[in-house]
């Protein structure tokens, strides 16, 4: 019998408003019409557990959370994301696309809350057992920008603010700032691509990136 190989695991980042769950959606339409099967999961969330840590997390009424019990709460939710989803759909062969994953702790914790890139990946590959994305892309946008956009959709009744969407506009620029670093400490794995851009052709973008990935053309 043939050896089944390992599906890609490619996750989505960005500052909130940067549009990456219209390019999740996007990317699971163009990757099934390749014929791949495509999990399309989130973070904080995946799971049953996941969702209820998610609501912790999340809700205003939550009140005051110190930086360390957010970063484990972010980080038990991966845990269980990685064991009960991730690992085994990319054991069976699937291609999963996730929105957010342990990039979002790096930027929103170790940058933005200032507990430290190196602390926050150290506890993080803990709770993934050493699990990374094959591929990730950020959509960036700055923190103005990603204003612009919370207000309008707020204005329009899309959503409601956040615990975390609620934090002022410093700790934005720090999310901005922070997802550029992050390209520069891992090169081999994460692109930068404008969230300014037309949708069909970040869409494009992120699609080339896939191809070259699967044809061993990334570094
Ligand atoms: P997200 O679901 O992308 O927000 P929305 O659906 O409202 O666009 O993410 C929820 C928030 O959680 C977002 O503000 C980013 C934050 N977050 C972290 O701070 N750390 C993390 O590790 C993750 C996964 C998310």
């Amino acid at each position: 019998m043939m050896k089944m190989s390992r599906g890609l695991f490619i996750t989505l980042e960005g500052p909130d408003g940067c549009g990456k769950t219209t390019q999740a959606l996007a990317l699971e339409r163009e990757l099934t019409q390749e014929g791949k099967r495509v999990l399309l999961t989130r973070e904080p969330g995946g799971t049953k557990l996941g969702e209820a840590v998610r609501e912790m997390l999340l809700s205003p009424e939550s009140g005051l959370m110190s930086p360390r019990t957010e970063m484990l709460l972010y980080a038990a939710s991966r845990a269980q994301h990685v064991d009960e989803v991730i690992r085994p759909q990319l054991a069976a062969g699937a291609c999963v696309i996730s929105d957010r994953f342990i990039d979002s702790s790096l930027v929103y914790q170790g940058i933005g809350l200032s507990l430290g890139v190196a602390e926050v990946l150290a506890v993080n590959l803990a709770a993934t057992g050493g699990l990374m994305p094959d591929l990730t892309i950020v959509l960036c946008l700055d923190a103005p920008q990603a204003r612009e956009r919370l207000h309008k959709k707020l204005k329009q009744g899309r959503m409601a603010i956040d615990r975390i969407e609620s934090r002022d506009l410093a700790y934005q620029e720090k999310v901005a700032a922070g997802y550029r670093s992050i390209c520069q400490m891992f090169p081999e794995r994460v692109v930068l691509i404008d969230a300014n851009a037309a949708p069909e052709s970040i869409t494009r973008g992120i699609m080339n990136q896939i191809h070259q990935l699967e044809r061993g053309e990334r570094p």
